[in-house]
């Protein structure tokens, strides 16, 4: 019963993080640094002054894991780092604690695609059952992943536009809210009422594909008119019926692929997940078709490095590494 401890790292986006995961599936310890407080006052995230707060962050975080794990650096298996995708800049600056920690204590490097990271969360919540459908929906993706076993990933659905954080986050910014937009949307929306009629994009038949730009306009156009007509709005009404637009297509086309692939479980991963909409909404369509479905708690749907081990520990199992020319990769196919 030979234990595998891996240290995860993440840099991809806004928040600093490190962890010490056993066997893929037990968090030893997790330390996150958000700059989500640095980002609200430009209204997003900016790419430059992410890099930076990376860098002051970085050392002191994965000091912080490794100490709160109680395990040594000697009996680590492995260093797991999310190569990609997410801002290049940030990405750098993990990617290169990752090589000089691997290099200082001679440790085995194992890459990891950010996507892979969101739905391995859902390991340290319960075992994974293949088939199985993978909702992946955060700021920068919407993607539908069927896995038929560990560390096997096809993307049978995507996006053609906006990833569905991205809509949350545009329609908060029209309603004037503040950055990250989508719990406010989440929040906001349990004031009000799904009584307007947004467009729901269903694209050709039978398609898993995604699109949210259209919606997105609706709700912006919806605004401007409403306000040249003089009439007040009611922005709780406005982040409900958004919400159940968004909601009622993800759960739908979810349900869809889980069908066409005979899925044994359904995931949900990204930091949309946290959104109490579509948890309620996916947890009933599952429960209808007798999927189990599982969605990690809220700490573990938006970025984490525990989720990072977990997905490395399948790639250090699998013999996945990485060199010290180990590189960055802004865009990086799951
Ligand atoms: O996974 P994540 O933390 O970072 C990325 O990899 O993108 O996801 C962040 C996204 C943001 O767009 C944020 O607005 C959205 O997740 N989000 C939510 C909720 N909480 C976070 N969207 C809808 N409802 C929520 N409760
Ligand atoms: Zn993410």
């Amino acid at each position: 019963n030979q234990k595998t401890l891996i240290l995860g790292i993440e840099t991809s986006c806004d928040e600093t993080a490190a962890a010490v995961v056993e066997n893929g599936t037990v968090i030893r310890s997790s330390a996150v640094a958000s700059q989500i407080e640095v980002h609200r006052r430009f209204g997003g995230v900016v790419p430059e002054i992410a890099s930076r707060h990376h860098v002051d962050q970085i050392t002191v975080i994965c000091e912080e894991a490794l100490s709160k794990s109680g395990v040594a650096w000697e009996d680590l298996d492995g260093i797991a780092v999310t190569q990609g995708p997410g801002l290049i800049g940030a990405l750098l600056v993990g990617v290169n604690a990752a090589k000089a920690l691997a290099y200082a204590h001679q440790l085995p490097l194992i890459p990891v695609h950010h996507i892979t990271g969101h739905i391995y969360a859902n390991r340290i919540v319960r075992e994974l059952h293949f088939p199985l459908i993978a909702l992946v929906v955060s700021g920068g993706h919407t993607e539908l992943v069927h896995m038929k076993e560990h560390g096997s990933y096809e993307v049978i659905g995507t996006t053609r536009d906006d990833a569905a954080g991205e809509a949350f986050d545009k329609v908060a910014r029209t309603l004037g809210l503040p950055y990250p937009g989508g719990p406010e949307i989440d929040r906001l929306a349990k004031e009000g009422s799904p009584v307007i009629d947004f467009p729901r994009a269903w694209l050709e038949e039978g398609s898993l594909d995604f699109s949210f730009s259209g919606l997105k306009s609706a709700v912006i156009n919806y605004v401007h008119n409403e306000q040249q007509r003089g009439h007040k709005l009611n922005h709780a009404d406005i982040a409900a019926s958004f919400q159940e637009s968004v909601s009622e297509v993800l759960v739908k086309k979810t349900m869809m692929a889980a069908e066409r692939v005979h899925a044994k479980q359904i995931l949900v991963a990204g930091g949309v997940s946290a959104n109490s909409k579509i948890r309620l909404e996916i947890e009933e369509a599952a429960r209808t078709r007798s999927i189990p479905l599982t969605i990690p708690p809220l700490a573990l749907c938006t970025d984490n490095a525990a989720m990072i081990a977990a997905s490395g520990t399948i790639g250090f199992l699998k013999g996945t590494r990485a060199d010290l020319s180990l590189n960055g990769r802004a865009n990086l196919n799951i």
